[in-house]
């Protein structure tokens, strides 16, 4: 959700601040736009719609000058308009801001300023900082953007020039992400580090309230109260070329195949040497684990989806009772938390705001997190107490795929961890199930080499309005993310309901020929799905059964079935995640949609 770019070096600002935003767009936007400084004075250059867009204006209008701001906008206040777009500038057109985040006060300093004669000419609460610091400047960019900051009340990442002072950026971080990467006689700074890995691979990662002053040749970074501060340098793996599509026309695709590989890359890392290791910032004691009242987790979207496959986990296999909340239900629930509970975040990206709100949340009642989170460093990671790495990769495409089987995968480890902890599981029995994980790369891959006959059905299916996923046990959050990854990237409406359910409302939604996606895998509540199947059968329905090979009693039942290679009911979800990925995949190309980067959606919600 908006993207933040800064250059200060030799290089031509135009393709660092360009190749930056490109790197950024996955985040979702809807209007984008440059700055610089040239000869003493603000260049802006703005546009409302695709990058290409921007890319055009400035072919035709380049900036001149080696320093510069850039953004890609996710509209909150203010509709998506080249006026409402990022930088914002101040009355003078000395002072240029780029934003992410939301000012909440907003519409109080701007009628305090407003008194003062400023005057706006956007709708943003983006806008209204631009002229505070106006207000405050005597000078200095830095004291007046630090005086500016402290009346702020929200969540904002912010990256300021002034045409006064064009040697230098100054950004502050207060809830939003702010990366800084250091270069030789080069320095950037991003919301995230896909931005900067084509210049540097040394990266600080700014903490709430800190600004940093970013000149060609020298970095300084601050608190709130101005003083100078010492801040950790890290070095990055990934190289640019993990951020490429490859030869797949999309990141979804591309990632939706990389799972298997995740999941043997997680099998080494995990259980190497036959111990349970769930790596260098785990940080929780097996006494601690083995004395739990129980677990509490909290996540949005597929990340919540997950988190309900790990209740099923922990209470199947470790017997601890779990709960399941989607963040921004916990945090103002006012929920319960009596005895001992650890509470588990659950965050690709590590920065959803609700997540990291209900993180904030626990810790104030003085509970321990420990969070499961794809992107090392963010918020998420920082804050809690211990974090288990997906170790998936950088996920581009907005809709959640890899990060996805890597949370269960972790969450099957971990209540697997703990059964042995809390000696609720036979130790045959638990040798027996990690040993099973040993063959899921190899299902994984024979589901994606029969890619065909997924392809086969949605072509029948691509013109349908909407669609019901159906599933039971571990299997029913599956059923809600096959709806999720369905109308996220095709925008068909689908809803997703545990079976056993339908016949208490959803049922009548039900006529002749109404598609419905049926997750069946062999398992303890087959029997169950067969009745709950025949049920809508009756009713005319068209079932899309997704089931293990050699079933056969599915093929009278099902118009169309989806076979994944057998494996044990609790790692199912996994596997059955494929084809719901696929089939999403392909009904959003036959509708043409933009499946990496589905309107309206952003790939880290950074805003509650
Ligand atoms: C996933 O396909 C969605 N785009 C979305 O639901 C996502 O899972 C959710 O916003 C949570 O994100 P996180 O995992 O980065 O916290």
């Amino acid at each position: 959700m908006c993207g933040i770019v800064g250059y200060v070096g030799d290089k031509d600002v135009n393709s660092v601040l360009m190749a930056g935003l490109w790197r950024l767009e996955y985040r979702g936007y809807d209007s984008s736009g440059v700055a610089s400084i040239v000869n003493g004075d603000l260049e802006v250059r703005k546009v409302e719609g695709k990058l290409m867009n921007l890319e055009g204006i400035l072919r035709e209008k380049p900036l001149v000058g080696n320093i510069g701001i850039g953004h890609t906008r996710w509209a909150t206040h203010g509709e998506p308009s080249e006026q409402n777009a990022h930088p914002q500038v101040d009355c003078e057109e000395n002072i240029a801001l780029v934003h992410n985040g939301v000012i909440e006060n907003y519409y109080t300093i701007k009628e305090e300023l407003i008194k003062k004669k400023h005057v706006f000419k956007s709708n943003t609460d983006t806008e209204v900082l631009a002229h505070l610091i106006e207000e405050y400047y005597n000078g200095d960019l830095k004291e007046s953007v630090l005086k500016a900051v402290r009346r702020l009340e929200g969540s904002f990442a912010i990256a300021v020039i002034a045409a006064s002072e064009p040697d230098k950026i100054v950004s502050y971080k207060s809830g939003s992400p702010l990366i800084v990467g250091l270069g030789k006689k080069e320095n950037l700074v991003a919301s995230d580090i896909p931005a900067l890995l084509d210049h540097t691979k040394h990266i600080v990662i700014m903490n709430d309230n800190e600004m940093v002053v970013l000149q060609k040749e020298n970095v300084e970074f601050y608190n709130r109260d101005g003083e100078s501060i010492e801040k950790e340098e890290r070095e990055i793996k990934w190289s640019p070329t993990s951020l490429d599509k490859g030869d797949f026309p999309h990141y979804m695709l591309k990632e939706i195949y990389e799972q298997p590989e995740v999941i043997e890359r997680n099998i080494d890392l995990r259980l190497e040497g036959g111990e349970f290791d769930f790596g260098e910032n785990f940080n929780f004691s097996p006494h601690k684990l083995a004395h739990l009242s129980h677990i509490v987790i909290q996540a949005c979207g597929t990340s919540w989806h997950a988190g309900y496959i790990g209740k099923y986990l922990f209470e199947g296999y470790a017997r601890i009772h779990t709960e399941v909340d989607i963040s921004s239900e916990f945090r103002y629930r006012k929920p319960v938390m009596e005895g001992e509970p650890l509470v588990m975040a659950i965050s690709q990206s590590g920065e959803t705001a609700d997540t990291l709100a209900g993180l904030r949340e626990a810790k104030a009642k003085f509970l321990e997190i420990l969070s499961l989170v794809n992107v090392r460093g963010s918020a998420i990671d920082r804050e809690s107490d211990g974090t288990i790495y997906l170790n998936a990769g950088p996920e581009i495409g907005v809709a959640s795929t890899k990060a996805y089987t890597s949370q269960i995968f972790q969450l099957y480890l971990f209540s697997l961890y703990l059964s042995k902890l809390k000696w609720a599981m036979d130790a045959t029995e638990n040798e027996e199930k990690i040993k099973e994980v040993n063959s899921i790369p190899k299902k994984m891959k024979k589901i994606l080499k029969n890619v065909d006959k997924i392809k086969e059905i949605t072509e029948k299916y691509k013109n349908e309005k909407h669609f019901m996923f159906i599933g039971r046990g571990i299997n029913y959050p599956s059923a809600l993310e096959g709806a999720l990854k369905l109308k996220e990237i095709s925008y068909i409406h689908a809803t997703g309901y545990p079976a056993g359910e339908m016949k208490h409302g959803p049922i009548a939604l039900i006529s002749k020929n109404s598609p419905v996606v049926a997750i069946a895998p062999h398992s303890s509540v087959y029997e169950k799905m067969l009745t709950n199947i025949e049920e809508l059968k009756t009713r005319g329905a068209k079932i899309i059964v997704i089931a293990s090979e050699g079933d056969k009693r599915i093929k009278e039942l099902g118009d169309d079935v989806i076979y994944i290679p057998p494996c044990e009911e609790n790692l199912s979800p996994v596997l059955v995640a494929l084809p719901l990925q696929l089939f999403a995949y392909y009904i959003a190309i036959l509708n043409g949609r933009d499946v990496d980067r589905p309107r309206n959606l952003a790939k880290s919600v950074t805003v509650e």
